[in-house]
Protein backbone atom coordinates (compact mmCIF):
# COMPACT_ATOMS: atom_id res chain seq x y z
CA UNK A 1 0.00 0.00 0.00
CA UNK A 2 3.05 2.38 0.26
CA UNK A 3 2.11 3.32 -3.31
CA UNK A 4 -1.05 5.25 -1.58
CA UNK A 5 1.41 7.64 -0.14
CA UNK A 6 4.00 7.76 -3.08
CA UNK A 7 1.84 8.90 -6.04
CA UNK A 8 1.28 12.90 -4.91
CA UNK A 9 -1.23 12.56 -8.57
CA UNK A 10 -3.72 10.72 -6.30
CA UNK A 11 -6.16 12.56 -4.29
CA UNK A 12 -7.13 10.22 -1.31
CA UNK A 13 -10.65 10.28 -0.28
CA UNK A 14 -10.29 12.93 2.88
CA UNK A 15 -13.86 12.10 4.99
CA UNK A 16 -14.50 8.16 5.45
CA UNK A 17 -17.91 6.74 6.51
CA UNK A 18 -17.81 3.61 8.34
CA UNK A 19 -21.35 1.53 9.00
CA UNK A 20 -22.16 -1.51 10.25
CA UNK A 21 -23.75 -3.24 12.42
CA UNK A 22 -22.43 -3.85 16.13
CA UNK A 23 -18.92 -5.60 16.72
CA UNK A 24 -17.88 -5.72 13.03
CA UNK A 25 -14.90 -4.16 13.48
CA UNK A 26 -15.54 -0.21 13.06
CA UNK A 27 -13.46 0.73 15.55
CA UNK A 28 -10.54 -1.77 15.09
CA UNK A 29 -10.55 -0.80 11.18
CA UNK A 30 -10.96 3.12 11.96
CA UNK A 31 -8.27 3.43 14.09
CA UNK A 32 -5.76 1.82 12.74
CA UNK A 33 -7.10 3.18 9.28
CA UNK A 34 -6.83 6.59 11.07
CA UNK A 35 -3.24 6.06 12.47
CA UNK A 36 -1.80 4.92 8.78
CA UNK A 37 -3.20 8.12 7.41
CA UNK A 38 -2.57 10.27 9.96
CA UNK A 39 -6.71 10.83 10.31
CA UNK A 40 -8.55 12.06 13.14
CA UNK A 41 -10.71 8.35 14.02
CA UNK A 42 -14.36 9.56 15.81
CA UNK A 43 -16.68 6.81 16.77
CA UNK A 44 -20.20 8.33 16.98
CA UNK A 45 -21.57 5.12 18.60
CA UNK A 46 -20.06 6.91 22.03
CA UNK A 47 -21.93 9.97 21.77
CA UNK A 48 -25.32 8.01 21.92
CA UNK A 49 -23.80 5.62 24.79
CA UNK A 50 -22.93 8.73 26.24
CA UNK A 51 -26.25 10.26 26.49
CA UNK A 52 -27.78 6.53 27.85
CA UNK A 53 -25.24 6.79 30.10
CA UNK A 54 -26.23 9.72 31.80
CA UNK A 55 -29.59 9.00 31.87
CA UNK A 56 -29.05 5.61 33.23
CA UNK A 57 -26.82 7.82 36.11
CA UNK A 58 -29.74 10.47 36.64
CA UNK A 59 -32.35 8.16 36.82
CA UNK A 60 -34.18 9.45 33.56
CA UNK A 61 -36.58 6.48 32.19
CA UNK A 62 -35.16 5.65 29.28
CA UNK A 63 -38.71 5.38 27.95
CA UNK A 64 -38.88 9.11 28.74
CA UNK A 65 -38.08 10.41 25.44
CA UNK A 66 -38.84 14.08 26.28
CA UNK A 67 -36.81 13.43 29.16
CA UNK A 68 -33.89 11.58 27.54
CA UNK A 69 -34.28 14.28 24.61
CA UNK A 70 -33.48 17.27 27.02
CA UNK A 71 -30.88 15.45 28.11
CA UNK A 72 -29.10 14.73 24.79
CA UNK A 73 -29.68 18.53 24.22
CA UNK A 74 -27.92 19.66 27.35
CA UNK A 75 -25.02 17.77 28.25
CA UNK A 76 -21.82 18.59 26.78
CA UNK A 77 -19.88 15.42 25.75
CA UNK A 78 -15.69 15.94 25.16
CA UNK A 79 -13.65 13.90 23.55
CA UNK A 80 -10.07 13.84 24.56
CA UNK A 81 -6.71 11.86 23.68
CA UNK A 82 -6.33 8.82 26.30
CA UNK A 83 -5.86 10.96 29.65
CA UNK A 84 -5.05 7.54 31.27
CA UNK A 85 -2.85 4.87 29.36
CA UNK A 86 -5.25 1.85 30.71
CA UNK A 87 -6.24 0.77 26.79
CA UNK A 88 -8.70 3.67 26.20
CA UNK A 89 -8.53 4.92 22.56
CA UNK A 90 -9.51 7.81 23.68
CA UNK A 91 -10.92 9.96 27.13
CA UNK A 92 -14.77 10.85 26.88
CA UNK A 93 -15.92 13.58 29.47
CA UNK A 94 -19.55 14.46 30.32
CA UNK A 95 -19.98 17.02 31.91
CA UNK A 96 -16.65 17.03 32.72
CA UNK A 97 -16.64 13.70 34.60
CA UNK A 98 -14.34 11.08 32.91
CA UNK A 99 -16.73 8.13 31.82
CA UNK A 100 -15.04 6.63 29.37
CA UNK A 101 -15.25 2.65 30.25
CA UNK A 102 -18.76 3.34 31.75
CA UNK A 103 -19.71 3.41 28.58
CA UNK A 104 -19.17 0.14 27.69
CA UNK A 105 -21.16 -1.66 30.55
CA UNK A 106 -23.88 -3.94 30.32
CA UNK A 107 -26.92 -1.59 31.08
CA UNK A 108 -25.66 0.87 28.29
CA UNK A 109 -26.26 -2.35 25.50
CA UNK A 110 -28.97 -2.35 26.69
CA UNK A 111 -30.44 0.74 26.87
CA UNK A 112 -28.40 2.64 23.94
CA UNK A 113 -30.52 1.36 20.85
CA UNK A 114 -34.02 2.62 22.37
CA UNK A 115 -32.38 6.15 22.61
CA UNK A 116 -31.05 6.08 19.63
CA UNK A 117 -34.05 6.01 18.26
CA UNK A 118 -35.53 8.91 19.54
CA UNK A 119 -35.63 11.69 16.45
CA UNK A 120 -34.92 14.53 19.21
CA UNK A 121 -31.33 12.58 20.34
CA UNK A 122 -30.24 12.36 17.08
CA UNK A 123 -30.83 15.72 16.21
CA UNK A 124 -29.02 16.85 18.66
CA UNK A 125 -25.78 14.41 17.99
CA UNK A 126 -26.00 14.94 13.88
CA UNK A 127 -24.25 18.61 13.82
CA UNK A 128 -21.64 18.13 16.33
CA UNK A 129 -20.94 15.14 14.33
CA UNK A 130 -20.71 16.61 10.49
CA UNK A 131 -18.81 19.59 13.03
CA UNK A 132 -16.36 17.28 13.67
CA UNK A 133 -16.23 16.02 10.24
CA UNK A 134 -15.69 19.68 8.46
CA UNK A 135 -11.91 19.84 8.55
CA UNK A 136 -11.28 16.70 6.15
CA UNK A 137 -9.07 14.28 7.22
CA UNK A 138 -11.51 11.96 8.88
CA UNK A 139 -12.83 8.65 9.65
CA UNK A 140 -16.01 8.71 10.87
CA UNK A 141 -18.12 5.12 12.39
CA UNK A 142 -21.22 4.56 13.04
CA UNK A 143 -24.77 3.41 11.75
CA UNK A 144 -25.74 5.99 9.69
CA UNK A 145 -22.79 7.99 8.79
CA UNK A 146 -22.89 7.70 5.05
CA UNK A 147 -27.04 7.56 4.80
CA UNK A 148 -27.50 10.74 6.85
CA UNK A 149 -24.38 12.81 8.71
CA UNK A 150 -22.21 12.77 5.96
CA UNK A 151 -24.24 11.66 2.61
CA UNK A 152 -20.81 13.40 0.65
CA UNK A 153 -18.32 11.48 2.17
CA UNK A 154 -15.50 10.62 -0.58
CA UNK A 155 -15.71 7.06 0.79
CA UNK A 156 -17.97 4.99 2.58
CA UNK A 157 -17.45 1.57 3.58
CA UNK A 158 -20.23 -1.01 4.91
CA UNK A 159 -18.62 -3.59 7.46
CA UNK A 160 -20.02 -6.20 8.25
CA UNK A 161 -19.22 -10.12 9.65
CA UNK A 162 -21.80 -12.85 10.57
CA UNK A 163 -23.79 -12.79 14.00
CA UNK A 164 -21.78 -15.51 15.48
CA UNK A 165 -18.32 -13.71 14.86
CA UNK A 166 -19.25 -10.65 16.07
CA UNK A 167 -20.95 -12.28 19.30
CA UNK A 168 -17.78 -13.90 19.60
CA UNK A 169 -15.60 -11.22 19.10
CA UNK A 170 -17.66 -9.06 21.53
CA UNK A 171 -17.90 -12.33 24.05
CA UNK A 172 -13.59 -12.16 23.93
CA UNK A 173 -13.77 -8.49 24.33
CA UNK A 174 -15.67 -8.33 27.67
CA UNK A 175 -14.07 -11.60 28.93
CA UNK A 176 -10.63 -9.24 28.54
CA UNK A 177 -12.54 -6.69 30.38
CA UNK A 178 -13.65 -8.87 33.56
CA UNK A 179 -17.15 -9.35 32.21
CA UNK A 180 -17.98 -13.29 31.19
CA UNK A 181 -21.58 -13.63 29.63
CA UNK A 182 -22.39 -16.63 27.69
CA UNK A 183 -22.21 -17.11 23.90
CA UNK A 184 -26.10 -17.21 23.13
CA UNK A 185 -26.65 -14.00 25.60
CA UNK A 186 -24.48 -12.00 23.77
CA UNK A 187 -25.85 -13.01 20.28
CA UNK A 188 -29.42 -12.09 21.68
CA UNK A 189 -27.86 -8.63 22.49
CA UNK A 190 -26.58 -7.73 19.45
CA UNK A 191 -29.50 -9.59 17.41
CA UNK A 192 -31.74 -7.10 19.18
CA UNK A 193 -29.40 -4.26 19.11
CA UNK A 194 -29.20 -4.42 15.26
CA UNK A 195 -32.98 -5.55 14.92
CA UNK A 196 -33.85 -2.32 16.81
CA UNK A 197 -30.99 -0.40 14.99
CA UNK A 198 -32.38 -1.36 11.65
CA UNK A 199 -35.80 -0.89 11.47
CA UNK A 200 -35.94 2.41 13.50
CA UNK A 201 -37.84 5.55 11.65
CA UNK A 202 -34.73 7.94 11.73
CA UNK A 203 -31.31 7.30 10.21
CA UNK A 204 -31.95 3.48 10.78
CA UNK A 205 -29.05 1.31 10.12
CA UNK A 206 -28.61 0.48 6.09
CA UNK A 207 -26.23 -0.47 3.63
CA UNK A 208 -26.34 2.21 1.29
CA UNK A 209 -25.48 1.10 -2.26
CA UNK A 210 -22.75 3.98 -2.65
CA UNK A 211 -21.08 2.12 0.36
CA UNK A 212 -18.48 -0.41 -0.64
CA UNK A 213 -19.48 -3.36 0.90
CA UNK A 214 -17.12 -5.53 3.10
CA UNK A 215 -17.26 -8.56 4.97
CA UNK A 216 -14.75 -9.47 7.35
CA UNK A 217 -15.72 -12.89 8.64
CA UNK A 218 -12.87 -15.01 8.89
CA UNK A 219 -10.19 -12.26 8.23
CA UNK A 220 -7.76 -10.79 10.69
CA UNK A 221 -7.48 -7.92 11.50
CA UNK A 222 -4.55 -6.82 9.56
CA UNK A 223 -6.04 -8.39 6.12
CA UNK A 224 -9.03 -6.22 7.16
CA UNK A 225 -6.37 -3.35 7.06
CA UNK A 226 -5.10 -4.18 4.02
CA UNK A 227 -8.57 -5.06 1.97
CA UNK A 228 -9.60 -1.41 3.09
CA UNK A 229 -6.28 0.34 2.08
CA UNK A 230 -6.88 -1.49 -1.32
CA UNK A 231 -10.89 0.15 -1.77
CA UNK A 232 -9.31 3.32 -0.78
CA UNK A 233 -6.67 3.08 -3.56
CA UNK A 234 -9.19 2.43 -6.03
CA UNK A 235 -11.51 5.33 -4.61
CA UNK A 236 -8.27 7.20 -5.11
CA UNK A 237 -7.72 6.69 -8.48
CA UNK A 238 -11.90 7.53 -9.17
CA UNK A 239 -11.49 10.17 -7.33
CA UNK A 240 -8.27 11.51 -9.34
CA UNK A 241 -10.15 10.59 -12.66
CA UNK A 242 -7.61 8.15 -13.21
CA UNK A 243 -9.97 5.44 -13.89
CA UNK A 244 -14.27 6.23 -14.30
CA UNK A 245 -16.39 4.88 -11.32
O1 LIG B 1 -19.42 -0.77 19.31
P1 LIG B 1 -20.82 -1.23 18.99
O2 LIG B 1 -20.95 -1.58 17.55
O3 LIG B 1 -21.32 -2.27 19.92
O4 LIG B 1 -21.79 -0.02 19.24
P2 LIG B 1 -21.53 1.51 19.01
O5 LIG B 1 -20.96 1.74 17.68
O6 LIG B 1 -20.82 2.03 20.19
O7 LIG B 1 -23.01 2.05 18.98
C1 LIG B 1 -23.87 1.89 20.08
C2 LIG B 1 -25.29 2.18 19.64
O8 LIG B 1 -25.39 3.56 19.29
C3 LIG B 1 -25.76 1.43 18.40
O9 LIG B 1 -26.26 0.15 18.70
C4 LIG B 1 -26.83 2.36 17.88
O10 LIG B 1 -28.05 2.18 18.58
C5 LIG B 1 -26.31 3.74 18.24
N1 LIG B 1 -25.66 4.44 17.13
C6 LIG B 1 -26.47 5.09 16.23
O11 LIG B 1 -27.69 5.03 16.33
N2 LIG B 1 -25.92 5.84 15.23
C7 LIG B 1 -24.61 5.93 15.08
N3 LIG B 1 -24.12 6.69 14.10
C8 LIG B 1 -23.75 5.25 15.98
C9 LIG B 1 -24.32 4.48 16.98
O1 LIG C 1 -16.61 -0.88 16.44
P1 LIG C 1 -17.34 -2.16 16.30
O2 LIG C 1 -18.35 -2.37 17.36
O3 LIG C 1 -17.90 -2.37 14.94
O4 LIG C 1 -16.27 -3.35 16.47
P2 LIG C 1 -14.85 -3.33 17.21
O5 LIG C 1 -15.02 -2.86 18.58
O6 LIG C 1 -13.84 -2.68 16.35
O7 LIG C 1 -14.49 -4.88 17.17
C1 LIG C 1 -15.06 -5.80 18.07
C2 LIG C 1 -14.01 -6.83 18.46
O8 LIG C 1 -13.69 -7.64 17.33
C3 LIG C 1 -12.69 -6.21 18.92
O9 LIG C 1 -12.28 -6.87 20.09
C4 LIG C 1 -11.73 -6.51 17.78
O10 LIG C 1 -10.41 -6.73 18.23
C5 LIG C 1 -12.30 -7.78 17.18
N1 LIG C 1 -12.01 -7.92 15.73
C6 LIG C 1 -11.51 -9.11 15.25
O11 LIG C 1 -11.33 -10.05 16.01
N2 LIG C 1 -11.26 -9.27 13.91
C7 LIG C 1 -11.47 -8.27 13.04
N3 LIG C 1 -11.22 -8.43 11.75
C8 LIG C 1 -11.98 -7.06 13.54
C9 LIG C 1 -12.26 -6.92 14.88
Amino acid sequence: DQSLFDSPALMLPSTIAIDGPAASGKSTLGELLAQRLGYLYFDTGVMYRAVTWAALERGIAISDEAAVTYLAENIQIDFLPPTVSDGRQFTVLIDGEDTTWDLRRPEVDKNVSPVSAYAGVRAAMTPQQRRIAERGRVIMAGRDIGTVVLPDADLKIYLDATVDERARRRLLERAAQGRHLSFEEMKQEIERRDQIDSTREVAPLKRGTDAVYLDNTGLSIDATVKRALEIMQARAQSLSGLTNG
